[in-house]
């Protein structure tokens, strides 16, 4: 294919991911409920396009691991490559401005309630168990991607300490993680990749919704930094399914 379609794609893909921030910014300034949810699904498809260019750039014979570095470096664990997917960019010092027992039960939803860090793991855990050999990329994608939302409920378990709580595995109400939180799907590999682009966005809408309630600027700057790491699973996940599901 000619240079100049390759230009056009990589302008697409810019473009893609300009209109996916203006989206953000719009969504979150809209007057009410319904609106920000309709522009938010106008968002979604825009990363579903940013998603499809992207993955077109990186699946390019002639492009260097460079362009596509936010699959993260390669690395040997147990004797075999890993790749984690990191965002350039370090986390905020882990404290807060004081103890705060409401600010702890809204973080123990984050770490281990339905939505939560704890959910994640196991859920691209059982994910990267169960897919099909032609899934292999995924497969390792899913385990890398595991291994950060591992840190995230790190994270958070300091946090949860520093407000005044121990962090036990349950949520904000006292209900202890269960394990029917996971969507398993066996068997099914693009449900399975679905469901996992469906818990990115519910991780970042419930990120979001804390960061509006937590008046801490140290758990609001780590927050800010996690969701980061969710917007890249989300479009890591969003290229998966382009490349395995829609073809
Ligand atoms: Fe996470
Ligand atoms: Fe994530």
């Amino acid at each position: 294919m000619s240079d100049k379609f390759w230009e056009m794609v990589s302008e697409a893909a810019r473009d893609e991911a300009e209109a996916v921030e203006f989206y953000r910014r719009m969504a979150n300034a809209a007057p009410c409920r319904a609106l920000n949810h309709s522009i938010e699904e106008i968002r979604r498809d825009e990363m579903d396009h940013q998603a499809f260019f992207e993955s077109l750039l990186c699946c390019r014979e002639e492009l260097g691991r460079s362009d596509c570095r936010d699959r993260g470096a390669e690395r040997i664990v147990h004797g075999r490559p890993l790749r984690i997917p990191e965002v350039h960019e370090p986390y905020p010092p882990i404290r807060v401005e004081c103890p705060n027992p409401e600010y702890a039960r809204l973080l123990l939803d984050d770490y281990a309630g339905m939505v939560s860090e704890m959910t994640a793991i196991n859920q691209y855990l059982f994910h990267h168990y169960d897919m099909p050999e032609e899934f292999a990329e995924v497969t390792e994608l899913l385990e890398g991607v595991a291994i950060v939302e591992m840190h995230h409920m790190e994270i958070l378990a300091e946090l949860i300490k520093l407000l005044g709580q121990p962090p036990m595995y349950m949520d904000g109400q006292g209900r202890f993680w269960d394990a029917s939180y996971v969507s398993y799907l066996p068997g099914h590999p693009c449900e399975q990749l679905q469901s996992d682009i469906d818990a990115e966005q519910a991780a970042i809408q419930t990120y979001r919704q804390h960061i509006e309630l937590i008046d801490d600027r140290y758990i609001r700057a780590i927050l800010a930094r996690i969701i980061k790491d969710e917007e890249l699973h989300l479009r890591l996940f969003a290229q998966a399914f382009q490349r395995h599901c829609r073809c």
